[in-house]
């Protein structure tokens, strides 16, 4: 496997960062997860944008001349990927420096890259997932994909041990989003999801999502799911990059609606995957 470091393609096993880099120590840094559909890089220019977003909140300049739309389609080439399904990882953090907490004088962001081969959930898709609701155990800059992501790893742990897909965050009586994805409820034929705020991810794939049901004339209200309404929703589901557009069949212990993926679902979902192979198409 080929990887990016600092400047340079090399092979994972000869990549080496610094034991004092700070993303190893504090989790100091911020990283994106792009789609590649057969080469073709999903909505890539919002996710550069949330990447400056994110690394200008943490105040970390990338150095300068870091393309990273050609740094992800040179690792799907030389992966062999660039016609195949497969995911692209990037990271900088505030590089490596003497641990003290305020920020280095003068360390050089580290930047790190990786594209993997990525296998669609279709049958995840096709039946729908279970879900558990955790408490939100996030600090309150959720909207910066920071590194520091390790509430969202308990969590995650948590559903998985439960035989559980995601893992849906509760904070204040509020079902904010996954660990790893939005979330979305049917109520009353409106979908329902938590407006942009602080406390989830502007996800890319919940923008999508969003201007399909624009499309679709699907009913949205951007509005926090109290958790106590969820018993109430006749159909849920997850945004995500990986995840595209997830039927959720099960909250707990509970079935959603019939148990089955709701049609409203099933429309945004055929829909999603539609915008997809049409992306794939105009290149
Ligand atoms: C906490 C959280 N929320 C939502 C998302 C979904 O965002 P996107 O659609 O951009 O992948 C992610 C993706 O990693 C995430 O980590």
């Amino acid at each position: 496997m080929t990887v990016y470091l600092n400047g340079e393609f090399l092979p994972k096993d000869q990549a080496r960062i610094a034991p004092d880099d700070r993303a190893f120590l504090f989790a100091d840094g911020a990283y994106e997860v792009l789609r590649a559909y057969r080469g073709h890089l999903f909505r890539a220019r919002e996710h550069w944008d949330r990447f400056d977003y994110s690394l200008k909140a943490l105040r970390i300049a990338s150095p300068a001349n870091t393309d990273f739309a050609s740094i992800a389609s040179e690792l799907l080439k030389r992966n062999n990927l660039a016609d195949a399904e497969a995911t692209v990882y990037l990271q900088v953090s505030r590089g490596a420096a003497p641990r003290k907490h305020a920020f280095p004088a003068d360390a050089t962001p580290t930047v790190y890259a990786f594209a993997a081969p990525f296998a669609n959930p279709v049958e995840k898709w096709a039946s729908g997932v279970k879900v558990i609701t955790v408490p939100d155990q996030r600090w309150a800059r959720c909207d910066i994909k920071s590194v520091s992501l390790l509430p969202n790893v308990l969590a995650n742990q948590q559903a998985q041990e439960a035989g559980a897909h995601e893992a849906v965050l509760v904070r204040d009586g509020f079902a904010l989003e996954g660990s790893l994805s939005n979330f979305a409820v049917v109520l009353d034929g409106v979908l329902h999801t938590a407006p942009r705020s602080n406390y989830i991810l502007p996800g890319i794939s919940r923008l999508v999502a969003l201007g399909l049901c624009s499309a679709l004339d699907i009913p949205v209200k951007e509005f926090p799911v109290a958790e106590a309404d969820l018993k109430c929703a006749a159909e849920a589901m997850l945004f995500g990059t990986t995840n595209e557009v997830m039927p959720v069949v099960q909250i707990n212990e509970r079935k959603v609606g019939e148990g089955q993926p709701g049609p409203l679902t099933r429309k945004l979902q055929q829909a999603f995957r539609d915008y997809v192979g049409e992306c794939q198409r105009r290149g």
